[in-house]
């Protein structure tokens, strides 16, 4: 496993389209778990592959709650219910935050390592993060659907 580069704000892949994975071969796999081992490094709770430069519709999420990390192949967005208002940040936004109209509740089908179908039914942080990673597949960040003039700059330095 290895760390990768997370490209920020600025770089024009983040704004292309993802392709769907056609076959979850052995480099797929490898970027899975770059990618899980990049969002642990930078402490982030969800990374998608535009994130580390690679235009593939892949997305992982830990939210440190003691549940398995989700790593999702193609993953789709099949409903969504409800509203929330949440603070939201990015890895690519290093130290930026904004205010995120998010859906209260999700459902996401997709693939796992395996190939093999999967239904996430989620809510509360877990609904924002799928909505956030997929958003990351399509192009759209964060900032483009924030609610206006609640963008923040937070340094860590401030906080000691
Ligand atoms: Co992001």
């Amino acid at each position: 496993m290895a760390i990768r580069k997370v490209i920020e704000y600025g770089d024009e892949v983040l704004r292309k389209k993802s392709k769907p994975v056609e076959e979850i071969n052995d480099k797929i796999i490898t970027l899975i778990d770059d990618m899980v081992e990049t969002m642990h490094k930078y402490n982030g709770v969800g990374l998608a592959a535009p994130q580390v430069g690679i235009l593939k519709r892949i997305i992982v999420i830990d939210l440190y709650d003691g549940s398995p990390v989700i790593k999702l192949i193609n993953p789709v967005i099949i409903k969504e219910i409800g509203k929330q208002l949440l603070e939201e940040g990015c890895l690519s936004f290093p130290n930026q935050y904004a205010k995120v109209e998010r859906p209260e509740k999700i459902i996401v089908e997709g693939l796992n390592e395996k190939g093999e179908k999967v239904r996430i039914e989620a809510k509360e942080i877990l609904a924002q993060a799928l909505a956030h990673e997929i958003n990351h597949l399509d192009g759209i960040l964060f900032v483009d659907i924030m609610l206006p003039d609640t963008l923040q700059t937070i340094n860590p330095e401030d906080l000691k």
